[in-house]
């Protein structure tokens, strides 16, 4: 069954309540509530689960605070794409160790990518006895039953799901008022021969259109101006629903909502990206003229064995297509290097793809072996020199590109959105305009969270300035 039984989620949110009551009855409510605290490692997509968590939270009562000290719940929801990542949230759990030290009566929850790894959950089960419970991505709807029994009957569980489905009706507390996530479809079908995500998102399934368009206008109505839609990969969207929609169609059913905001998605794999979605792209002016299209490598040798199902004469047709039909998209793109047994010859495909597409911007990784994955079971892993010496290649012919990508915008007006404030300065604003680089101006911080008129006067590689015209 694709989505989940209503009827579970209501007990979820019975138990939130239960659990909402409890503190209640201690007189822990108001500004004396416990504090939940959610730390979140990874992509888009564990973004948007953690708002769904952050949700279950403050529907158990809890208050958010800004830092773990002062958490009685903290929630770490974890990736395992990389060993890094994983290697990180460990050590963050490591810590969290002198916080429970401190405050016996403290929660530590662990969920996401890296614990529906049976053998992760295993080892936090065995050497980190203080998180109370895992959950994994397919179990983040139990997270109230989870904290009432860590809480009522101290009982430690270490959940991993039969099945992956959809939970519809779950609570949210967004991070940012002005962005939002919103999730169209779950899991992925492709086992890219690197790749861990089908192995800990479970396989594709979509959320009906009517629920996607309902949350788009929730979302709207609570001052939403830049909606990022998500999926691992959003061009198989509607394959397993008997409506016969696809992506292109929930492109334009949020597009068709009234107010000033704007679309993104991501990400897109390059067989399946359609002339619908094309066509969409170029049509619909609320959609970001921009395209994340991981190529991942410009080798078909590689290509074939990561098993990405196209070629790079395929891909760069459909680049073709998408420059013919929207002349100044900008264009993004993933690329692995180190792949086991990727060749000098392999590695300059790469770059050769590079300059073919010219991208405003990529996200470049070192290959890193994932248990259980056949990329990990192959001969000629390449060794850690090697990669490095070629990712740094990669970036410094991709960071020549962008540097001249960005000056295309010079002199240009556009229209940004206001995001916030410079890290470094507090009267400089930051705000992100069609394309993907930020841009910075002077100007009022009134202006955050809505459009205003910028003209780029400068652009370096990975940002521009800019000053206000309105
Ligand atoms: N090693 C390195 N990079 C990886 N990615 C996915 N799996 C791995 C891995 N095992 C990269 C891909 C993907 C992005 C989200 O992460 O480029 O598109
Ligand atoms: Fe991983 Fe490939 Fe699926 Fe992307 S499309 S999540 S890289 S298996």
């Amino acid at each position: 069954m694709t989505h989940l039984l209503p009827s579970l989620v209501q007990e979820e949110l019975s138990a939130a309540e239960a659990v909402r009551q409890h503190f209640c009855s201690l007189g822990r409510s108001g500004i004396h509530a416990p504090g939940y605290f959610v730390q979140t490692f990874g992509c888009q997509q564990n973004e948007a689960d953690s708002e769904r968590l952050a949700g279950l939270a403050a529907a158990m009562g809890y208050r958010k605070v800004d830092t773990p000290d002062e958490a009685d719940l903290i929630l770490v929801n974890t990736c395992a794409i990389r060993e890094h990542a994983e290697k990180k949230a460990l050590s963050i759990i490591g810590q969290y160790k002198h916080i429970r030290d401190k405050n016996p009566g403290l929660i530590i929850g662990v969920g996401g990518c890296m614990v529906t790894q049976t053998h992760r959950s295993d080892k936090l089960k065995n050497s980190y006895p203080y998180v109370s419970f895992t959950f994994d991505t397919g179990a983040i709807h139990k997270l109230p039953s989870l904290v009432r029994d860590a809480l009522t009957i101290s009982r430690r569980q270490f959940i991993h799901s039969e099945e992956y489905s959809i939970a519809e009706g779950l609570p949210l507390a967004r991070e940012q008022k002005h962005m939002a996530w919103l999730s169209v479809m779950y899991g992925c079908n492709n086992f890219c021969s690197y790749c861990i995500v089908p192995y800990v998102r479970g396989r594709e399934r979509s959320r009906r259109m009517d629920d996607i368009v309902e949350e788009a206008k929730m979302l709207i109505a609570d001052g939403a101006k830049d909606i990022t839609l998500l999926g691992q990969n959003v061009n198989s969207y509607g394959k397993d629903l008997t409506e016969g929609y696809d992506f292109a169609d929930v492109l334009h059913r949020v597009c068709a909502l009234p107010g000033d905001f704007r679309v993104r998605f991501m990400t897109s794999h390059p067989k399946d990206a359609s002339d619908r979605l094309i066509e969409a792209i170029a049509t619909e002016e609320k959609i970001v003229r921009h395209l994340h299209l991981p190529v991942q490598s410009g080798s078909d040798a590689v290509l074939k064995r990561m098993n990405r199902r196209y070629t790079a004469e395929y891909y760069c047709s459909l680049i073709d297509k998408m420059r013919a039909a929207v002349p100044d998209i900008s264009l993004t793109s993933d690329i692995i290097v180190g792949f086991p047994g990727e060749t000098e010859e392999d590695f300059n495909a790469t770059l050769e793809m590079l300059k073919y597409v010219r991208y405003d911007m990529i996200f470049s990784f070192i290959y890193s072996p994932r248990i259980g994955t056949p990329a990990a079971e192959m001969p000629d892993q390449i060794p850690h020199e090697i990669s490095t010496e070629r990712f740094e290649r990669l970036l410094a012919l991709q960071n020549a590109i962008s540097d001249e990508r960005n000056k295309r915008f010079i002199g240009r007006k556009l229209r940004v959105l206001v995001e916030g404030t410079s890290k470094t300065d507090e009267n400089v604003l930051t705000g992100r305009g069609d394309m993907v680089r930020p841009v910075h101006f002077v100007g009022s911080k009134d202006r955050i969270g809505g459009f205003t008129e910028v003209e780029i006067t400068a652009s370096s590689t990975f940002s521009m300035e800019a000053k206000e015209i309105r």
